[in-house]
């Protein structure tokens, strides 16, 4: 079974701004069995929530039951969504895309630190598909990210380790897909934005979904099968060159971002050299052009 939360970054806090009681959006619940394909493990079958808890919750509470593995769990509201670092994930009913992916799989010690980077190219792909002009990167470790740094997308992932084998997982993804940025809470629009933003028209959630299964789907056969999805996310790494502040969980260290290693760990080049960063969250860039807490 999986432990308590083991992931690592932040979004934002509960802000007095978000109403949660605001009524649900119509979403016609029939309409999510759309995103669902049957010749795929990820997202074989969807199951959607008008209002939850956390998606991430629900997944954990269905791995225990036979048959679960890649069922994805969609939600209109959650009213107590979870981003990394124990913090909040706000969105407003109806306008986001959040989806949990309960996965029983058996990962060597190396693919299995590859998890994240793997699902992380595949919100990114889906997010892409539909602003393929943006120019959307990923900021180490997962988040799916505008130029400007402006945040996109966000991943929890929460896994279960058997002698270092990664056994059991849930795979929680939040897409800002029709939040204007007028609507955001001014701490969330002072660092996010949404696909909507983006392209300028709203965006079919539906589709979205069955574009990122697709895509999660291939990512992690292509981790079981031993392929790593490094090279992939160098090529959209936006923290490259930048200088920044990572958090060790209370320590701050500091340095230019030197790329991303074989691992998917970070690589920082500080005074004394430069060291691989497994965990940590990075909370800000400190060059002049987007400068700023990302955290
Ligand atoms: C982060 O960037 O901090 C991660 C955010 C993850 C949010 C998603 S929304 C669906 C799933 N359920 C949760 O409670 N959290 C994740």
């Amino acid at each position: 079974m999986l432990p308590a939360a083991s992931c690592l970054g932040a979004w934002g806090t509960i802000s007095p701004l978000m109403d949660r009681s605001a009524p649900i959006s119509q979403t016609d619940p029939a309409a999510w069995t759309g995103a669902a394909n049957a010749a795929r493990r990820v997202g074989r079958r969807i199951e959607h929530h008008a209002s939850i808890g956390s998606t991430n919750d629900r997944a954990r509470e269905v791995l225990r039951q036979p048959g679960s593995d890649g069922l994805a769990i969609v939600a209109d509201l959650q009213t107590a969504g979870r981003g990394r670092r124990g913090r909040s994930w706000l969105s407003p009913p109806g306008a986001n895309l959040m989806v949990s992916v309960p996965l029983r799989t058996r990962l060597d010690p190396h693919a299995a630190g590859l998890l994240g980077i793997a699902a992380a190219l595949a919100v990114r792909d889906a997010c892409a598909s539909v602003a393929p002009e943006a120019g959307l990167a990923i900021r180490w470790p997962n988040d799916v990210v505008a130029p400007d740094g402006a945040k996109v997308a966000g991943l929890l992932l929460e896994t279960a380790l058997e002698d270092g084998w990664l056994v059991e997982g849930v795979i929680g993804i939040g897409i800002n897909a029709n939040w204007r940025r007028a609507e955001m809470p001014a701490e969330i629009a002072a660092r996010a934005t949404s696909l909507t933003e983006m392209v300028g028209t709203s965006v079919d959630r539906v589709a979205l979904l069955g574009t990122l299964l697709g895509a999660l789907d291939r990512e992690i056969t292509a981790l079981e099968a031993g392929y790593s999805p490094v090279a992939r996310f160098r090529a959209l790494s936006w923290l490259d060159g930048r200088r920044v502040e990572l958090d060790l969980g209370g320590t701050l260290v500091e340095g230019r971002v030197g790329g991303i290693g074989d691992d998917g760990s970070l690589l920082l080049d500080g005074p004394d050299g430069r060291t691989a960063y497994t965990v940590g969250e990075v909370v800000r860039v400190l060059d002049a052009a987007t400068a700023g807490a990302v955290a």
